[in-house]
């Protein structure tokens, strides 16, 4: 069965209770929810999209699995409930399972929820006013419905919402909110430390607590992207650190090492807002000791793309990539695709050299037109800003010819050097359609592809890539 469901917040529930009687509704249900929140222990639920929770409905205690969200303006998506027998014990043993098998609880929803039905043949329509404890009044309608009635019953929900006059729709789940709301109150700063030795005090008596350890290591200028993965390592690690370092070894001669923002008081506040636990600030001469001689290459990975664009480029990323892992020595460290040939060089590094960190990579985060967020798109100007689109227009021009069926990995190549050289102002670097594993060019397209380009506007050089397959 697919959940087809929506929720609204501004709702005010006498209003919507009039409007309910109105269209003909039964007699309501009302009943006490608390859901409990778990995060597997193989993989990160807030980065697949799915959901796992036991519910507790007065005595009746069930288990739900929900699926990832399909895409579209209305939720849908699969969902597994079952009930598992009455009353606290039973709940306790569960909860108890729960967490023998490494599940993590990472919060509970509670709620008071009146339920009304509705018949709208051939579904059967769900109106919920829920009371949600710390977030306030929200109502959701939800269609159950087989896989394939998916879009017919997503269109009786709209029909059905509109009539209601339910129009803010809320896209983030209870559990989001909960979670955000919580972290913008427990807005604590956290604690800056600059020296590796600070750190690693810190972070001992982190490890002698048995805490699991997340890392991001940032450069600053942190956008929602950064944010995107504090947030993956708050969901899934006891304890988050994040480092802010200019990395002066990945910056070639004439780049922007001096202009490069460092806006520290904006970061300490992003970091706060997600929840980190540690800033890691170090100066050059801390991660850079007069006399300092050693360096990581990843040979061959290292050269092409972006390398041969920026020589010496991931010598410097592996080289301080390394050193933050010895000294944070966390159990997960999050990486965003946006830098795709960073993640693969870091993930040969990790295989080569045996260092027992898992590497976590989280989706780009994009501009509602398309731009990936950068630190450097600050740099743009308005015209620039507004051409600037055209990296993702013209990546989906190749993913959507892909898609059609064309096979060529030159053909896409081309598509993609046309959309840019019909841009303004738009310089292209590379465009390129790379094999995943070897990061060398595809030769053909029978494994999954990466579409990557790099284009500069005036001396603002922008990457982006979409992977196929
Ligand atoms: O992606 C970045 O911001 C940097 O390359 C990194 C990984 C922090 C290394 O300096």
């Amino acid at each position: 069965m697919a959940e087809i469901e929506q929720k609204f917040r501004e709702v005010n529930h006498v209003e919507l209770k009039a409007r309910l009687l109105a269209v003909g509704v039964g007699e309501p249900t009302v009943h006490e929810e608390i859901d409990h929140y778990f995060n597997a222990p193989d993989r990160d639920f807030a980065r697949t999209g799915e959901a796992f929770r036991l519910r507790r409905v007065g005595k009746q205690n069930y288990f739900t699995f929900k699926g990832p969200k399909q895409p579209g303006a209305v939720k849908i998506r699969s969902e597994l409930e079952f009930p598992l027998g009455e009353g606290d014990e039973v709940a306790g043993w569960h909860l108890e399972l729960l967490r023998l098998l490494g599940y993590r609880e990472v919060a509970q929803v509670r709620k008071i929820r009146t339920s009304y039905r509705l018949a709208r043949e051939p579904f059967e329509v769900h109106i919920c006013l829920d009371e949600v404890e710390e977030l306030g009044a929200f109502a959701e309608v939800e269609v159950l419905a087989p896989q394939e009635q998916a879009a017919k019953a997503a269109e009786v929900l709209g029909e059905v919402a509109e009539q209601l006059g339910l129009q803010q729709v809320e896209p983030r789940s209870y559990l989001s909110l909960l979670l955000a709301a919580r972290a913008q109150s427990h807005l604590s700063t956290p604690k800056v430390v600059t020296t590796v030795r600070e750190l690693r005090q810190a972070l001992d008596e982190v490890r002698r607590q048995h805490l699991t350890i997340g890392f991001v290591p940032t450069m600053g200028a942190l956008h929602e992207g950064h944010a995107s993965l504090m947030q993956a390592a708050r969901s899934r690690n006891d304890f988050v650190v994040v480092s802010i370092f200019v990395n002066p070894t990945q910056f070639g001669p004439n780049e922007d090492l001096a202009r490069y923002p460092r806006p520290f008081e904006a970061d300490v506040r992003v970091c706060a807002e997600r929840g980190v636990d540690l800033i890691f600030h170090p100066s050059p001469e801390e991660m850079y000791p007069p006399g300092f001689r050693t360096y990581v290459e990843v040979t061959g990975i290292q050269d092409r793309f972006e390398g041969a664009s920026r020589p010496g480029h991931f010598r410097g990323v592996a080289t301080v990539v390394l050193k933050l892992f010895h000294q944070v020595r966390p159990d997960r460290a999050y990486f965003g695709q946006k830098d795709a040939q960073q993640v693969r060089v870091i993930q040969q590094m990790v295989r080569d050299l045996d260092v027992p960190i898992e590497i976590v990579v989280c989706p780009t985060v994009r501009e509602a037109d398309g731009l990936a967020l950068s630190s450097r798109n600050r740099y743009l100007d308005a015209g620039q800003r507004a051409n600037s689109v055209a990296l993702f227009r013209a990546l989906q021009t190749a993913q959507k010819m892909y898609h059609q069926g064309e096979r060529d990995p030159e053909v896409l190549k081309r598509v993609m050097e046309q959309v840019i050289a019909g841009t303004d102002e738009a310089q292209l670097d590379y465009a390129a359609v790379i094999e995943v594993d070897s990061f060398e060019p595809a030769a053909d397209l029978s494994r999954p592809v990466l579409l990557a380009l790099a284009v500069r506007f005036g001396e603002t050089r922008l990457i982006d890539n979409l992977l196929l397959g």
